[in-house]
């Protein structure tokens, strides 16, 4: 079944398998890139609809159907399902699609197993979404020059990538596919801290997320690390210090070699 029209571009025709939570976020960005269009597949009718509205997008439940015309297939489904749909789509994809995956975990042996075509490991976060993300990527043997080139360029339209090898996949996963969440939780803990000292949770909100949100611009654009720019902010003496002390005494950066190990350790056993 395929509902709404056609979709290839001149230069890419993608498919997106799986419209969830991160699918949503690759389509969101590629579409305000107004570099490709797409074709995405799921289950739940209800799930199409809405990314078809959206986007524009052309929807179907048919995963071998759409990648027949495909020069790109992203994979967003989760990771215990990667490997049936991988095995479901082997015999419609055309020669030279690149098959990316975007799960977690799962390992470019297993992908090559279920597929004959090029396969590529993509592990992106959600600020793609606002064509702000990170991606890391991690290109398996059969991909040429140029098929990797197609796969970047797709991912530089929703934020930055990085090429990394396989084996340090998992640790980049710690730090930047899941890692928004620790921002997003870092945010939500300072907010309720200043409705405690009786800050209204509004005012709370716009002071934290600008403070945040500044704070990853001039990470990205000072072109100081990160470890300056806290020093830069810590007087002697000052209020940031008083601050920093109870941080570091209540075991933040402990807790983060935790997370990021929890974290790397849970996408091994995914995969
Ligand atoms: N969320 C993140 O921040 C994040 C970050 C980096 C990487 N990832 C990776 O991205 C992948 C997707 O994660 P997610 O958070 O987006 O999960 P999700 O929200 O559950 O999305 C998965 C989507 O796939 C659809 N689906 C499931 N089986 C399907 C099938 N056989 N054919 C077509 N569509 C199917 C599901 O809807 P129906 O059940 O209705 O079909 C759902 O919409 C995972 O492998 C994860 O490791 C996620």
């Amino acid at each position: 079944m395929t509902e709404n029209a056609s979709t290839s571009t001149a230069q890419h025709t993608v498919t997106v398998i799986g419209g969830g939570q991160i699918g949503e976020a690759l389509v969101s960005g590629l579409a305000a890139s107004g570099e490709t269009a797409m074709t995405v597949t799921n289950r739940r009718a209800e799930r199409r609809a809405e990314l078809a509205d959206h986007y524009g997008v052309s929807t179907t439940d048919d995963n071998a159907a759409a990648v027949k015309d495909a020069d790109v297939v992203f994979l967003c489904v989760k990771p215990y399902a990667i490997v049936d749909v991988a095995k479901e789509i082997a015999d419609a994809l055309p020669q030279d699609a690149v098959v990316v995956s975007l799960a977690a975990g799962v390992r470019l042996e297993t992908l090559e197993a279920a597929v004959a075509n090029p396969v590529v490991r993509v592990m992106p976060n959600t600020p793609m979404l606002l064509g702000r993300g990170m991606s890391i990527v991690t290109p398996g043997s059969r991909v040429s020059d140029e098929q990797l080139a197609l796969v970047r360029e797709l991912m530089d339209a929703v934020g930055e990538t990085a090429i990394v090898e396989e084996k340090n996949m998992d640790a980049a996963t710690a730090l930047s596919g899941s890692s928004p969440a620790y921002f997003f939780l870092v945010a939500d803990a300072l907010i309720d801290a200043g409705v405690a000292l009786g800050v209204p949770r509004d005012t709370a909100s716009k002071l934290v997320n600008y403070a945040l949100a500044g704070s990853g611009e001039m990470l990205i654009n000072s072109g100081s690390e990160a470890s300056t720019l806290r020093a830069n902010v810590t007087s002697p003496g000052g209020t940031t210090a008083a601050a920093v002390r109870e941080l570091e005494e209540s075991g933040l950066r402990g807790a983060f070699y935790r997370a990021a190990e929890a974290c790397a350790n849970r996408a091994a056993e995914l995969g």
